[in-house]
């Protein structure tokens, strides 16, 4: 595991969007993972960046880790939606080519049954991860088994009170997301995290030096060969 801590939040998105340019402009395989949150929005600014450069997504296919459940396809909480307003809409990514759960299936567990096998058949190449301030990675709580695959899952009240700040006033954050699982993640070909300030660095700290184990989720991917961790000095000052 590689662990790279930048300068300052600036830096620590430039050098996780360096990867992902490398990732994109190089690699035979064009699937890339990406992530939502906070910490997404800098890094795909940096990428919007780099398109307006010259970098190409055209012959890239996009995955989300995860989606809310029951959210309207208009809401803008929409993990799709927040990935063509932040990314795509601004570089050369069709809309056809962004995949990830369908938020108002019908059928929750077979709409996620179909998406892990259309990850597992498009072979990530580089997958894109957060970290919660729990310890999640995607929407895999602590206790989340290692061999866990894409599902419904229950969201803590630790991941719902974090991602209310996301929601406008009167709006609660979804009980329920779909995410893919531990192993789906794990199977990327190669893994980046990006972590910026002390919220998460108890986080950080536990996944990377801490025991590998299903109560801090984001610690299975020590247990991936290829993996890259990009911090900021405050996500980093709880590391040994
Ligand atoms: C959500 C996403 C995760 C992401 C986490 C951290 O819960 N499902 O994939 O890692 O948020 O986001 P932030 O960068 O906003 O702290």
């Amino acid at each position: 595991m590689r662990i790279v801590v930048s300068d300052d939040p600036d830096s620590a998105v430039h050098q996780a969007a360096d990867i992902v340019e490398r990732f994109v402009s190089t690699s035979e395989s064009r699937a890339l993972g990406l992530a939502t949150g906070r910490t997404m929005e800098g890094l795909f600014a940096g990428l919007v960046n780099r398109h307006r450069q010259g970098l190409s997504f055209r012959a890239v296919d996009a995955y989300l880790l995860d989606e809310y459940v029951g959210l309207d396809r208009c809401d803008p909480n929409v993990y799709r939606s927040v990935v063509h307003r932040l990314l795509a809409r601004h570089v050369d990514l069709d809309d056809g080519s962004l995949h990830g759960p369908d938020p108002r299936a019908s059928d929750t567990d077979a709409e996620c049954a179909r998406y892990e096998r259309e990850v597992r058949d498009a072979s990530i190449g580089l997958q894109i991860l957060g970290i919660g301030s729990n310890g999640h990675i995607a929407f895999n709580e602590p206790g989340t088994p290692f061999d866990s695959v894409t599902r419904v899952v229950e969201l803590s009240e630790q991941t719902r009170s974090d991602n209310a700040r996301f929601f406008a006033a009167g709006h609660s954050v979804p009980a329920q997301a779909m995410t893919q699982g531990i192993a789906t993640i794990l199977a990327a070909s190669e893994l980046l995290l990006v972590a910026v300030g002390a919220g998460k660095a108890s986080a950080v700290a536990r996944a990377v030096e801490g025991p590998i184990t299903d109560a801090v989720p984001a610690s299975a991917i020590r247990m991936h060969s290829n993996v890259t961790v990009v911090l900021d000095p405050p996500a980093a000052q709880g590391l040994e």
